[in-house]
């Protein structure tokens, strides 16, 4: 028996990851629910609790109605189910965008009841002022840019941003001021490959791409996305994993065995 003491497992940090900044990229994944965030903990520093779960979870049209509770559900069931990763849970539409102080008191709720270690929230120079007062405050927070869905109806659809170079000033402005403010990453979804390049150049904390090309310092994406459960994926998804179809044939297994009376067999049975 080995007298070495085992190196007790522990969180990944804020700071750590900010410290990533032009190093080794940064693995990160969405994760809802205990049993699949225990997987991605083995592999990602960092574990999302999107509000893509309302649409991937619960068949919404957008994550505009996603609600507080429902984040603060499957937060909770994210950081029981992991032990290394950092979980950021997203602030969903409604919950941060009044003012700072309401955007506090719903990041302390977040944090408080999940035991998340960090959250993120949509937006970039519009939300400079509040993520100062969440960060001084001791909420980290993780920016997101460039395409935002919480705003998809403003947008127009889920669009690609950054296709006219009039607008990178504006996108390269939002990076500047989450980073300036105390963001400790920042999300850039959905922005053409120079523009992301550009904004990964200018920005002194970590850019975290998802749909922005390989330029950015790490990368996301929707679990259940790259799994192949999502049956008309967006183009910037690759697919690792053939999940839907193993769903598929294993329950078309089972409702077969039921109809022929083969389930339960032997085995399944207390004698
Ligand atoms: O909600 C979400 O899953 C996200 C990622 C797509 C970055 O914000």
């Amino acid at each position: 028996m080995s007298t070495e003491t085992a190196r007790p497992v522990r969180r990944v940090t804020v700071p750590e990851i900010r410290a990533r900044k032009g190093g080794e990229p940064i693995v990160a994944l969405t994760s809802y629910h205990a049993h699949t965030a225990a997987i991605v903990d083995r592999h990602a520093e960092v574990i999302l609790v999107g509000d893509s779960l309302g649409m991937v979870m619960h068949g919404m049209e957008t994550t505009v109605g996603v609600p507080l509770d429902l984040m603060v559900m499957h937060g909770k069931a994210v950081v029981r189910g992991t032990r290394r990763a950092l979980v950021v849970v997203d602030m969903p539409f409604g919950s941060y965008e009044e003012s700072p102080s309401v955007a506090f008191r719903n990041a302390a709720r977040v944090m408080k009841e999940t035991g998340c270690g960090a959250v993120k929230l949509e937006g970039g120079a519009r939300m400079g002022e509040t993520i100062r007062f969440l960060t001084e405050r001791g909420v980290p927070v993780m920016a997101h840019i460039g395409l935002t869905p919480q705003s998809s109806h403003v947008l127009g659809g889920f669009r690609t941003q950054g296709r006219d170079e009039a607008t990178w000033p504006a996108h390269l402005e939002d990076a500047r001021v989450v980073a300036e403010a105390g963001a400790f990453a920042v999300v850039v979804e959905g922005v053409v490959e120079p523009l992301a390049a550009r904004i990964t150049a200018a920005c002194p904390i970590p850019t975290i791409g998802i749909g922005a090309s390989a330029a950015c310092d790490g990368q996301i994406l929707v679990l259940e996305d790259m799994l192949g459960l999502n049956p008309r994926p967006p183009r910037f998804v690759r697919v690792y994993g053939r999940l839907g179809d193993m769903i598929e044939e294993a329950v078309a297994a089972y409702a077969g065995e039921v109809r022929a009376r083969a389930f339960p067999g032997e085995d399944q049975v207390y004698r």
